[in-house]
């Protein structure tokens, strides 16, 4: 059931289900979650399942503001605490040294537990709902099947997850790909996963420099979802090319595809390079030119491609900077399944 998140009685209704021990469909800034009560472990059980996803994969817990960390958290770095100074509410996780008694569940085990406080304001409405009636905090994964492509939109997490879920509709998520992830453990600051905000501002915030995940934990660094490599995928197969090769193997192919009328495209291309002209069974989506716009719509294109039944999707690797660290990152781990 898809209810208008902004109303007043859709809040109240999402907060009686969660504690209840039920889950809810989430929109936040970045993507859409699924949220349980972040304390109750038989909700968090269900996340797991729903999801498919293993049990020792952690979960981000949501919070209301940055004084909800103290609920959780042992005790906050002064890095850390920049950080969430400067980019809360917002699209950024800190994993922090977790208080022994709260939610080891959620936390898969680990000592530490990942934070956040979102900035949607139907996020933020419900998370304040919620601590009014004790609930400190809301683990939310991303709602998708695990594995797949994250959910940008309620009609999204209703594909992933089914009809019955009670799901926030916040509109179209403004961010589009999951937050930046700093693991705040290690007496340095580490980026486990990159979102929009770039090293260059999350290093000027902190006042110190990020470290690269691999350099940083080393092989043997414990897996996580969002880190493992094949993650974030559309069900046709996702090759990234760059702009040259990718030209020359839609000429190639356009000569080749005679799509029989009424058959679904075979390749779709999403590119930046301007578009060759129609070509029968080739789809075309112009890749924006910056980084952001990207990260918006990249995932929703993915869908898209998906729904259209095409079976390669060809993507132009984005440039090496580092305001695509985020997106080059998803379709790496796409076309690593
Ligand atoms: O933008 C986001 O972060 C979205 C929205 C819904 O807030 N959530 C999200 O959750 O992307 P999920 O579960 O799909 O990804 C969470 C990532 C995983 O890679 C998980 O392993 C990592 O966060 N993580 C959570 N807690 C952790 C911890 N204690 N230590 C290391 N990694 C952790
Ligand atoms: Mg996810």
């Amino acid at each position: 059931m898809i209810l208008p998140g902004g109303q007043p009685d859709s809040i109240d209704a999402a907060v009686r289900a969660l504690a209840a021990g039920e889950l809810v469909g989430l929109p936040t800034e970045t993507v859409y979650g699924l949220a349980a009560d972040a304390c109750n472990d038989a909700a968090v059980a269900r996340v797991f399942a729903a999801k498919g996803r293993p049990s020792d994969h952690p979960l981000i817990v949501h919070v209301a503001s940055a004084a909800g960390v103290t609920k959780f958290a042992q005790h906050i770095p002064a890095f850390a605490q920049s950080l969430m100074d400067a980019f809360w509410p917002g699209p950024l996780t800190l994993i922090l040294p977790r208080l022994p008694c709260v939610a080891a569940a959620c936390a898969g085990g680990q000592d530490s537990i990942g934070l956040r406080c979102p900035s949607h304001p139907v996020a933020l409405a419900l998370l304040k709902a919620c601590a009014e009636v004790g609930i400190a905090g809301l683990a939310a994964p991303s709602a998708n099947q695990f594995g797949r492509i994250s959910p940008t939109t309620a009609a999204h997490v209703q594909a992933e997850l089914g009809q019955e879920l009670l799901t926030l509709d916040g509109g179209a998520c403004s961010v589009g790909i999951e937050s930046s992830i700093i693991d705040c453990t290690r007496g340095a600051p580490v980026l486990l996963r990159p979102g929009v905000l770039t090293r260059a501002q999350l290093e000027s915030a902190c006042g110190c420099a990020v470290l690269e995940r691999d350099a940083a934990l080393g092989p043997g660094a414990p897996r996580a979802s969002g880190t493992l490599e094949s993650h974030y995928a559309p069900k046709a197969k996702l090759r990234l090319m760059d702009s040259e090769s990718l030209k020359t193997a839609a000429r190639l192919l356009g000569a080749e595809l005679t799509a029989s009328p009424g058959a679904p495209p075979a390749v779709a291309l999403y590119s930046r390079a301007s578009q060759s002209s129609p070509t029968p069974g080739l789809l075309q989506r112009r890749m924006p030119d910056d980084a952001v716009a990207v990260a918006r719509e990249l995932f929703s294109v993915l869908r898209d491609f998906d729904a259209a039944g095409v079976k390669l999707i060809w993507v132009e690797t984005p440039p090496p900077s580092h305001e695509w660290d985020g997106v080059r990152d998803r379709l790496q781990r796409a076309a690593a399944s």
